[in-house]
């Protein structure tokens, strides 16, 4: 295993000695030398606290770390995912991969497209006329990315209106279908094991509000995605509307399957496919391009260099696109569910650092809650800016507001504060040009400093579209990939959610009062026995919780 702090620290401790204003100031070309463009799509990422020594040490590590033939691996089937002994062949979804032998992608892809176009033009259709909503029940891979995706091709819809229920919480589907008429809304359950405790929960109780408007007609109300087929038919779908998908696709991988039926009912098939396309064209380059230009694999790269050379724990992803606002919910799945992980594949402890903690929220809107802290905070939280250059619903309104203007130029305005800041001197400076008095001056510059030397990476394209949006995912997807083989963990299995559930299992009797497997309650409700747990053996924080719950829900 490589020694990822004996390859960065001798890079880390001249960077650390320096900072950002002096990296830009010591040489002009340093955007040209630190960004990298694939046709339309370009990422700077010259404000990260790096240099061409570094990026050299980094690509050395990729290489050591056998991440080209790692990918080529993976692509060629190989079972990438150790603990569940599977391949991993997302990109077969799309064209970037070829898919085993036997597994019928192609049909499998035109079947799903042949019914979204079937309830898109009105010829799979409810009593009462076309369905003019679509209801996804899934949890996760099963949720996140059809419901990023949709948001983010607003644009391009011009199907059935689509909505998304996840939460377990009664509430989630109950606000979603409050306004829908269930004689016109089609519920798509989509669930890769067709096992899942919240979206077989919330399928249930979508059937019942089906089956009490329409009654028998229900059945054609409804459709399934999941690779357990048998599964799906034995909850009383129709065969007809069961699609299919594979064990080599992971659930947060899974939106290029059959789980993108919501997106394809919306945007059709032809857009659907642009929406592959656009990811194939990232496969290519990812399978093609050299260390030193492979976008997705530099984007790993800058993200090792932040989280084993700098230590930064945390990565703020902020698209300045309101229509990308669930996309940095749908990275921290893909990123966090991918690379949250202490175990060498080998099972052997890791002794570096791996994923870090994604968060975000969309620009300009991030500006005025988390951003103060991003500026003048005690920590440093790496960003990753998205921007496209080009607005769908133009730019100038009819007061003349130019409003795609003031979105980009914010965009850059505050990675360039993060990076340079502003110092002490240039506080008094200003201040004084702006006729405070010393007093004043003396009382506020150290609350109007910005430190600076706060990293960031740019990645700008022309515009969101299908192509586009398939692309970004897929550079993102690629970039997980490359960070786990060179933190040698299992990206693709995700134990760690196990655990809970379990224990929710084993809880829900409890707070239900069902006496078997005791509840830590006595008949009057207060907890048996705080310190030592109860019957079921529950530490003396959850009974007391359970009891409370119980009393408070009398
Ligand atoms: O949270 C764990 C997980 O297995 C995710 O990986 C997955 O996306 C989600 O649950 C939903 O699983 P399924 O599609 O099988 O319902």
């Amino acid at each position: 295993m490589i020694d990822l702090a004996e390859r960065l620290e001798p890079h880390a401790a001249r960077l650390r000695a320096t900072d950002l204003r002096t990296l830009f100031a010591a040489d002009p070309d340093r955007f040209a030398r630190l960004s990298l463009r694939l046709d339309d799509l370009l990422i700077d990422f010259s404000k990260e606290k790096l240099d061409a020594q570094a990026m050299a040490a980094l690509r050395a590590l990729a290489r050591d770390a056998g991440v080209e033939e790692a990918r080529d691996a993976m692509v060629a089937g190989a079972h990438w995912n150790l603990t569940e002994d599977r391949a991993v062949l997302h990109m077969a979804l799309r064209g970037g991969a070829a898919a085993p032998a036997g597994d019928d992608v192609d049909g499998t892809r035109a079947r799903m497209l042949a019914f979204a176009e079937a309830v898109r033009s009105g010829r799979h259709a409810a009593q009462a006329g076309p369905f003019t909503d679509i209801v996804n029940i899934g949890i996760g891979g099963s949720d996140l990315g059809p419901a990023m995706v949709a948001r983010a091709l607003e644009p391009d819809r011009d199907g059935p209106r689509l909505h998304f229920v996840s939460n377990v919480d009664r509430a989630h589907l109950a606000d979603v279908t409050r306004d829908l008429d269930p004689a016109r809304t089609l519920v798509i359950v989509a669930s890769k094991t067709f096992t899942t405790l919240e979206t077989m929960m919330n399928a249930r109780a979508a059937r019942a509000w089906l089956r009490r408007a329409v009654g028998d007609d229900a059945g054609r109300h409804m459709a399934a995605v999941s690779s357990n087929v048998a599964g799906a038919a034995a909850f009383g779908i129709d065969d007809s509307r069961v699609f299919g998908f594979w064990d080599w696709v992971g659930g947060r991988y899974s939106v290029w399957s059959s789980i993108g039926l919501p997106v394809a009912m919306g945007i059709g098939a032809a857009a659907f496919r642009a929406f592959l396309d656009g990811a194939a064209s990232m496969d290519r380059h990812f399978r093609a391009a050299p260390l030193a230009r492979n976008l997705p694999v530099v984007l790993a790269l800058v993200g090792i260099w932040r989280r084993n050379a700098m230590g930064w724990p945390m990565v703020a992803l902020v698209p300045y696109d309101q229509r990308l606002a669930r996309f940095p919910a749908y990275v921290q799945q893909l990123d966090m569910e991918s690379n949250g992980k202490r175990t060498h594949r080998g099972g052997a402890p890791v002794a570096h650092a791996t994923g870090p903690v994604i968060w975000g929220e969309a620009g300009t809107n991030a500006q005025h809650s988390f951003f103060q802290l991003l500026h003048q905070g005690t920590d440093v939280v790496p960003v990753d800016f998205i921007a496209n250059a080009v607005s769908r619903d133009g730019a100038d309104d009819e007061t003349g507001g130019d409003h795609q203007a003031a979105l980009l130029a914010s965009c850059l305005a505050q990675s360039q504060a993060l990076a340079l800041g502003r110092t002490e001197a240039e506080v008094r400076a200003r201040m004084a040009e702006q006729g405070a008095d010393t007093g004043d001056i003396d009382r506020l510059a150290a609350h109007r400093t910005f430190p600076g030397d706060r990293p960031s990476t740019t990645i700008l394209q022309r515009r969101l579209d299908p192509f586009t949006l398939g692309r970004l995912i897929a550079l993102y997807e690629h970039k997980v990939f490359v960070q786990g083989v060179i933190w040698d963990i299992d990206s693709v299995d995700q134990r760690g959610v196990e655990l809970g559930k379990e224990r929710a299992a084993e809880l829900v009797p409890a707070l239900r009062g069902d006496g078997a497997s005791g509840d830590g309650t006595s008949d009057d409700g207060a907890s048996d026995d705080g310190a030592r747990g109860d019957r079921a053996g529950l530490d003396a924080s959850t009974a007391g919780l359970v009891a409370a719950l119980r009393e408070l829900s009398q």
